[in-house]
């Protein structure tokens, strides 16, 4: 799940974020899926209300999530509830370190109810995310 403004990875801000695309990290996430063996779909959004409504739509359909929320990881009670009601585990990652930048994105409304949080490994952040979700459904 991808939050505001990573659509446009690429070209935002490359001195923060790099010059990976989105396609390519929904491309490289899919191929550690397949060689993991688990299903994974992707999705983006810059609507709040059309992300929490994505969100809603996977409870009793998956068995985990491994979510970029964006700046609504700083702002959004919305996105947090969206994610505790489906009940199923979820990994908070970012590309950036947030801790290390400004103030306000120390705080995050995710990481106190997430299995774990990743951040500041650039792409690789997703595949982190992915690799724990996974060895904590497969040992759970
Ligand atoms: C981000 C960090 C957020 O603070 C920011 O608003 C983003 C991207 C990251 O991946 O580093 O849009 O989640």
């Amino acid at each position: 799940m991808h939050g505001p403004n990573l659509d446009r990875l690429g070209q935002r801000e490359p001195e923060i974020y790099g010059s990976t695309t989105l396609d390519e990290i929904d491309t490289a996430t899919s191929a550690l899926a397949e060689e993991l063996g688990i299903e994974l779909e992707t999705f983006q959004s810059n609507f709040e209300g059309a992300f929490v409504d994505h969100v809603a739509s996977l409870g009793g359909r998956v068995e985990g999530i491994v979510v970029n929320a964006a700046a609504w990881t700083h702002t959004s009670v919305a996105v947090r509830d969206a994610l505790l009601a489906t009940g199923v585990p979820f990994v908070e990652v970012h590309m950036s370190n947030v801790s290390a930048r400004e103030e306000f994105r120390k705080h995050s409304y995710l990481s106190d109810v997430a299995l774990g949080v990743v951040y500041g490994f650039g792409p690789q952040s997703y595949l982190l995310g992915l690799r724990g979700i996974h060895a904590h459904l497969n040992t759970h």
